[in-house]
């Protein structure tokens, strides 16, 4: 097993292809500042959400019956989910589902809702396909993240999986971090179908320091310890950073398992700059995209490795296409998510990476089969 996570520069590989169609409307979007592009993004598909059918035909890629995954007690449709940090609020989740995702994460939400860093704070790195972002959690509370997502469910209109990220409010010291997370993970257990505890994010100070394995299980130990109380218990994943020292990351797991949480995902955004080739905006922040998937899937193979059968894995970080979403699986993840792929392949870029994905396994039969281990884990 390696003992240390690669911190060199990514593969440069070519760019996946995408529509000649999609690459001008990208040109034109990409002329427009990043947050912008993501509001308005953002409120088409809010728009989109309301009006759009709620089923997805058998014969379409997402739904293919090979692409199914079993974990967590849940059924995933196709493996590939919508990455935590796009739709903060969930107010898009239909749109969501109609784009072929398998699942969502929305969130980060936090126990307090909060405006976020100043602007601008979110960038793109066109010559590295990638994204930087100290966003900072902006978003309106768990408790509006709950309201919105019960509101979906209530209408009938929700047929994949929805977890919600939680993470800590920035007035909030570590301290106290643990009541901040217990109230997130109050407000949202109800709707819920998995919860990530997210401590990770490099744009929240200190937050990362959570990564220590006393400081994870005091956490851990309380939104566990509350979950086990509920009728409905629900599963709970840590979201972990690329960044982390091989020892870190392992005490983080041996935190999960002994709080009782039943997978990591891997991983959030990397504050190493180390192998980006073009320029890259000053100040803090975190970069996703293809410059973090090489360094995101060695921490998954170590970790999915080492803790098979105890926690179950969800791979996040410069999934692009067929290929790099196969590799997150063949490293160990069960299932895998994507923002920043979505960002730079467009509206179609759930389907091809699932149409590619069948193409790559050459079948369909039995395509996640192999993967299913999180039921393991199930307690
Ligand atoms: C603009 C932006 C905002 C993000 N916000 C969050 C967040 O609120 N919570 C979180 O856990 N991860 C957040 N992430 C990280 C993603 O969920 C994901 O882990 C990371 O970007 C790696 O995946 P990717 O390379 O497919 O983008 C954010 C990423 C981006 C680019």
């Amino acid at each position: 097993m390696a003992d240390s996570i690669a911190r060199t520069s990514r593969p440069v590989t070519p760019a996946p292809p995408t529509p000649a169609s999609w690459r001008l409307a990208r040109k034109l979007l990409f002329s427009i500042d990043a947050e912008r592009v993501h509001h308005l993004a953002m409120a088409s598909l809010s728009v989109w959400s309301r009006v759009c059918s709620v089923d997805l035909p058998s014969t379409d890629v997402a739904r293919a019956p090979a692409l199914q995954v079993q974990a967590f007690g849940l059924t995933f449709p196709n493996p590939l989910g919508l990455a935590a940090g796009f739709d903060k609020d969930a107010v898009a989740v239909p749109a969501w589902q109609a784009l072929g995702f398998g699942f969502l994460e929305v969130g980060t939400v936090t126990a307090q809702a909060q405006p976020g860093n100043e602007r601008p704070r979110l960038f793109r790195l066109p010559a590295d396909r990638a994204l930087k972002n100290r966003m900072g959690f902006n978003n309106q509370g768990a408790a509006a993240c709950a309201r919105h997502l019960e509101r979906w469910r209530t209408a009938g209109r929700v047929r994949v999986p929805v977890g919600v990220n939680i993470g800590k409010t920035k007035v909030v010291d570590n301290a106290h971090a643990a009541d901040d997370y217990r109230a997130s993970f109050a407000a949202v257990a109800d709707v819920a179908d998995y919860v990530v505890v997210n401590v990770s994010s490099p744009n929240t100070p200190g937050l990362r320091a959570l990564q220590q394995k006393d400081e994870l299980l005091r956490v851990l130990d309380v939104v566990c310890g509350d979950n086990a109380k509920r009728q409905v218990p629900r599963p709970i994943l840590v979201k972990l950073a690329p960044d982390l020292a091989i020892e870190d990351a392992r005490g983080c797991a041996d935190a999960a398992v002994q709080a009782g949480c039943r997978g990591l995902v891997l991983t959030n955004t990397t504050i190493d700059p180390t192998g980006l080739v073009g320029p890259v905006p000053e100040g803090s922040g975190g970069i996703s995209g293809a410059p973090l998937f090489a360094r995101s899937t060695e921490l998954l193979r170590a970790l999915a490795g080492e803790y098979q059968g105890k926690l179950a894995f969800m791979g996040a970080g410069g999934i692009e296409d067929g290929a790099t979403l196969e590799a997150k699986l063949d490293a160990g993840a069960v299932l895998a998510q994507a923002y920043t792929g979505f960002v730079y392949g467009g509206p179609g870029f759930v389907r091809r990476a699932l149409r590619e994905l069948v193409a790559r396994r050459g079948s369909t039969a039995g395509l996640v089969a192999p993967i299913t281990s999180a039921d393991a884990t199930r307690r």
